[in-house]
């Protein structure tokens, strides 16, 4: 298959090359000519896209697409996952198929305070309500925990320890003010098959993090928190790759923090452990028969270090041509 990536600069965008890069025609693009994954691809298969919430992506890549003849657009940027599924029936239009969640889950995962709105009393969460004067006003214990509805990337978070730390935080409702959660944290890479059918739940520890990519992690077979990670994508409609992050709370069970929508950084380590997800996401493309059932893995762990990519510099130049 013809296949155009984005976010060629990022961890999940590589993984994906990882898995397919071999067997498919792989187009890489990204906003920045620096990013690494553009050259792991031909010249011809690299391309400049404008940023993530910017009004000519679209164009752009629906430019882009028809003009390279892609079958299928698999953007890895949050930014992007919104507006490129918006315009669906445009690429649908010109034979580019789009393997990703649709809108309306898009849109509850970009918003925190949505997604626990939508999962409540289904998934366990924790206690959880948008800071305003008269939420701050009814707090009596610490410590919690704030984030921005929007957030990514653990931009804005806060442990709230204090009064003084409530005080600091805004109530205009853009923050949320939860249950403070001590315990370890895990990510679930789910994969739900287009008829709704999850066929993947694969936990992992994120035991160590640089830069928000985990450079140390282990898969774990943990019932429950399988459960939890299935029920949360069938709840909210999610298809194909997402990957749905909990922590634990005092009492021991396992909470909800996020669902990011996408291929993960640490996706590899899935791979490995038995359940290629972007080998999944072409077979059903490809109208390939995929698992009816949940797809068992092994217990494996991963540690990351650093790999050098090298060429003549003309080869950026071009692409700082292409801006
Ligand atoms: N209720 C909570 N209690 C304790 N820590 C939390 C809580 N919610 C989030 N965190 C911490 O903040 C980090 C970022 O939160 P998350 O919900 O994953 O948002 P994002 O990754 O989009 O910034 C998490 O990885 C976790 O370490
Ligand atoms: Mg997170």
């Amino acid at each position: 298959m013809r296949i155009l990536i984005t976010g060629a600069g990022g961890a999940a965008a590589v993984s994906v090359w990882k898995s397919l890069g071999a067997e498919h025609e792989l187009h890489m693009a990204d906003m920045d000519p620096l990013a690494a994954g553009l050259y792991l691809v031909p010249p011809d298969r690299r391309l400049i896209i404008p940023r993530g919430d910017a009004a000519e992506l679209v164009p752009a890549l629906h430019k882009a697409c028809q003009e390279r003849r892609i079958e299928a657009l698999l953007p890895t940027v949050d930014a992007e996952l919104a507006p490129v599924a918006a315009a669906h029936d445009r690429f649908a239009a010109i034979g580019v198929a789009l393997p990703i969640s649709p809108v309306e889950c898009l849109r509850i995962c970009r918003d925190k305070q949505l997604l626990m709105e939508a999962v409540q009393g289904k998934v366990p969460i924790p206690a959880n309500e948008p800071l305003t004067q008269a939420a701050a006003a009814r707090v009596d214990s610490f410590p919690r925990f704030a984030k921005p509805r929007e957030g990514a990337g653990s931009r804005g978070v806060a442990k709230i320890n204090s009064r003084a730390d409530l005080d600091k935080q805004p109530k205009d409702g853009s923050v949320m003010l939860q249950e403070y959660l001590p315990g370890e944290e895990y990510s679930v890479d789910v994969y739900v098959r287009r008829d709704g059918r999850v066929i993947a739940a694969v936990p992992r520890d994120r035991m160590k993090i640089d830069s928000g990519i985990a450079v140390a992690s282990r898969t774990l077979n943990l019932p429950d928190l399988m459960q939890s990670a299935i029920r949360t994508a069938e709840v909210i409609g999610i298809r194909g790759c997402a990957n749905v992050q909990f922590k634990r709370a005092a009492d021991g069970v396992f909470k909800l923090l996020e669902v990011n929508p996408r291929f993960p950084g640490t996706l590899p380590l899935t791979t490995a452990a038995g359940i290629d997800m972007p080998k999944l996401m072409v077979a059903e493309l490809m109208g390939r028969p995929v698992p009816d059932k949940l797809m068992p893995f092994k217990e494996l762990m991963v540690v990351r270090y650093w790999t050098e990519h090298f060429f003549d510099a003309k080869e950026w130049e071009a692409m700082c041509r292409q801006r």
